[in-house]
């Protein structure tokens, strides 16, 4: 089964609207002409209409960094799938260890969020990740396991066609430091067996798994030539248009 690249920018908390619009329309300009790999960058919630605007009706497509699981009530501060599409987001990343690690986000918040997505017709990009200690202690496959079983609680395979599972380790982001291909090979391989044995082997056969964690232009090529790496999540290499493309053209 042949399984269409993602090569997905996580800006973070980088760029006011302004910069956002800039560096979105470098990128849809630059990118015109890529086919056979899609394309998203997810910038703060505040710049998603303008990018939204910049960015129309090329192949550069929008996602959220977040949402929250309730469709609208008295949630100070927090903004619903219904909100992020109607700003033109198609992607929300959901789960990723910064909210983890610094808002306290939950495998069953994490759940919930990914639910709520689906039922607002958003692609959720669901993050999962070991920390060093973790891994150092051998205790990478159970973290990874329980973050998708817990994270996944109660879907059936069929909610689950547009899922796309991010592996982020924790020690690799921001760090300078990239996974090797071996331990990426392991690892996805392992999560799409794990899918396998919940949802079934067409789920497993179709599903997209990206690799986040200090990719770049130089180690793009060789992570994308691994048979169970679907794409990549770039954080910093994302937030300039002339370097992004360069992954995003890692076959050329
Ligand atoms: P870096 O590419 O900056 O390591 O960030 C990865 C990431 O967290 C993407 O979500």
């Amino acid at each position: 089964m042949s399984r269409t690249p993602l090569i997905a920018g996580n800006w973070k908390m980088f760029k006011t609207g302004p910069e956002a619009v800039a560096a979105a329309t470098s990128l849809a300009g630059l990118a015109s002409d890529v086919a056979d790999t899609d394309i998203m960058i997810a910038p703060a919630f505040l710049s998603l209409p303008l990018v939204s605007e910049a960015v129309a009706g090329s192949n550069v497509k929008l996602g959220v960094q977040n949402l929250f699981y309730e469709n609208e009530g008295a949630y100070t501060g927090e903004v619903s799938a219904a909100m992020v599409k109607a700003a033109g987001a198609d992607y929300a990343i959901i789960g990723h260890s910064e909210r983890r690690q610094y808002f306290g986000e939950t495998d069953d918040a994490v759940c919930r969020k990914v639910k709520a997505s689906i039922d607002g017709g958003i692609i959720p990009i669901l993050c999962i990740g070991e920390t060093e200690v973790q891994r150092e202690d051998g205790k990478t496959f159970s973290v990874l396991d329980k973050q998708i079983s817990n994270g996944l609680n109660n879907f059936c395979s069929r909610d689950l066609s547009s899922l796309v599972i991010a592996y982020e380790p924790v020690w690799a982001i921001g760090t300078g430091k990239t996974a090797t291909p071996d331990q990426v090979a392991e690892i996805h391989g392992n999560i799409r067996s794990l899918i396998n044995k919940l949802f079934g082997n067409e789920l497993a056969m179709s599903i997209r798994i990206l690799y986040g964690g200090s990719v770049k232009p130089d180690n793009v090529s060789e992570l994308m030539s691994l048979g169970d790496v679907d794409g990549a999540l770039v954080g910093g290499a994302s937030l300039d248009a002339e370097t992004f493309i360069q992954i995003i053209r890692y076959d050329k």
